[in-house]
């Protein structure tokens, strides 16, 4: 088939070149000028496991291609998917100028049918206006469907979950795009479900908001264990081996971060609020979450007292393992709110250092993890990155003055800290 894709963001770049890697002709288009010369020239402007090899091997295979025009991705294509940022406003509610953008340059450069696909996370019967505008901006009698194709791809496993996703959504408001979306997507072997395009839409925010609560609720059960002397990580195997509940998405901690859940929790509660629905449940889960660091920095103030003139190492800028993304990451929150408190900071990230230093200009940036420690009061882990469980722990407690660590991700093991001789606080346990 052939793709356009509107927006080489996370989403947009790798569905691109994902839908590439399964032999679809794909051409990319960015507004950004300066992202597309760095793309043609085989560059990649996020780290994602897996997409720099993909893009270049596809590229080379030339079947995927960069430009800058919207016209062109659409008079080189049939389907034209709708990949731009859909941005928090400050009052929760979406701001979807990009989406109506897009809409009126597609519908500008139609001369024949198209199928118009949304894949950015929008609001219920966006798909709608999106229809209304196109209609309303492109010339009389080209005809076009309108269709709603959430993506549920995470950060850091964004490559893996779009060629084996668990499902295909695909939200029409008629029969004429299901057999060219359906053909789109059969190489990936996925189960696809057709539904109406509100439905579709809703999908997505239901899907990411029932994460976002399974996480707050395993947060608040881990609160109840430390309160009643249990393990959360015991109780999470326990209740998470039913298949109707699953072990997924149940790790406390400090709580969840990232470009979607915070963002997507607040349009959801908004959504909700403008068909009449008071979606408290979702207000609770946002509360929870927030607590959630508010009660580990009082752990870390219980333990140390004061942190003015504190030295602490903290392991983690990334808002999860895996990426070198930092917006919205609790582990940026945790740094500056120690930072507020006075304490100045040593700090190491695999892959989010770069990222980090425009929200965090006045810290130590340490390259390599076992240095992160030296003449440290304590250490905090703050994202879950699995190379940190492999830490010089001996290395790591003769570097600290006292050997004290925070772990807000659950990654040592309580009693074989203690072993080592830790003073070791982590999260329900
Ligand atoms: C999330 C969803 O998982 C994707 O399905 C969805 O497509 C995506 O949002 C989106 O809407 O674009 P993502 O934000 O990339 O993906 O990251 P997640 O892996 O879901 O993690 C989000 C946050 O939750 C992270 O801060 C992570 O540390 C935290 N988390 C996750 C926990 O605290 N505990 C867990 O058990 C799992």
């Amino acid at each position: 088939m052939k793709l356009a894709i509107i927006g080489t963001g996370y989403v947009g770049l790798v569905t691109g070149t994902c839908f590439a890697e399964v032999g679809h002709q794909v051409v990319c288009v960015d507004s950004d000028a300066a992202k597309v010369k760095t793309l043609q020239a085989g560059g990649i402007p996020i780290y994602e496991p897996g997409l720099e090899e993909l893009v270049k091997k596809n590229v080379a295979a030339g079947r995927l291609q960069f430009t800058n025009s919207t016209a062109e991705g659409v008079q080189k294509s049939d389907v034209v998917f709708i990949a731009v940022p859909t941005p928090p406003q400050p009052d929760g509610s979406v701001d979807l100028s990009y989406i109506e953008r897009v809409a009126r340059d597609i519908a500008g450069a139609m001369t024949g049918y198209k199928i118009v696909v949304d894949k950015s996370t929008v609001p219920v019967k966006t798909g709608e206006k999106v229809t209304e505008t196109i209609k309303r901006y492109c010339a009389a009698k080209v005809e076009f469907d309108v269709v709603s194709n959430p993506e549920f791809l995470r950060e850091g496993f964004a490559v893996g979950d779009l060629m084996k996703p668990d499902r295909v959504v695909i939200g029409v408001g008629s029969q004429r795009p299901v057999a060219a979306m359906r053909e789109i997507y059969t190489p990936f072997n996925a189960p696809i479900i057709v539904t109406d395009i509100n439905s579709a839409e809703l999908i997505k925010h239901a899907a990411n908001s029932f994460l976002a609560l399974k996480i707050s609720y395993i947060n608040a059960i881990a609160n109840i264990c430390e309160a009643a002397g249990a393990n959360v990580q015991e109780v999470a195997q326990g209740i998470g081996l039913d298949e109707r509940i699953g072990r997924r998405f149940l790790n406390a901690g400090i709580g969840f971060g990232g470009s979607c859940f915070p963002k997507d929790l607040s349009a959801f509660i908004k959504i909700s609020e403008q068909v009449g629905y008071d979606f408290k449940l979702l207000k609770e889960v946002q509360r929870i979450n927030s607590d959630q660091m508010e009660r580990f920095l009082k752990k870390i103030t219980d333990t140390l007292w004061v942190l003015k003139d504190k030295k602490i190492g903290v392991l983690g800028l990334a808002f999860k393992q895996n990426t070198d993304d930092v917006r919205s990451s609790p582990a940026i929150d945790l740094c500056q709110r120690m930072l507020k408190e006075g304490a100045a900071l040593r700090v190491h990230d695999p892959k989010g250092m770069d990222k980090a230093r425009a929200l965090l200009p006045d810290v130590t940036y340490v390259e390599d993890m076992n240095a992160v420690a030296e003449g440290c009061d304590a250490l905090v882990v703050a994202t879950e990155w699995d190379e940190f469980k492999k830490l010089d722990l001996v290395r790591a407690k003769k570097s600290l003055t006292h050997p004290i660590m925070f772990d807000g991700r659950n990654l040592f093991d309580p009693a074989e800290m203690e072993k080592l001789g830790w003073i070791y606080k982590s999260v329900g346990r």
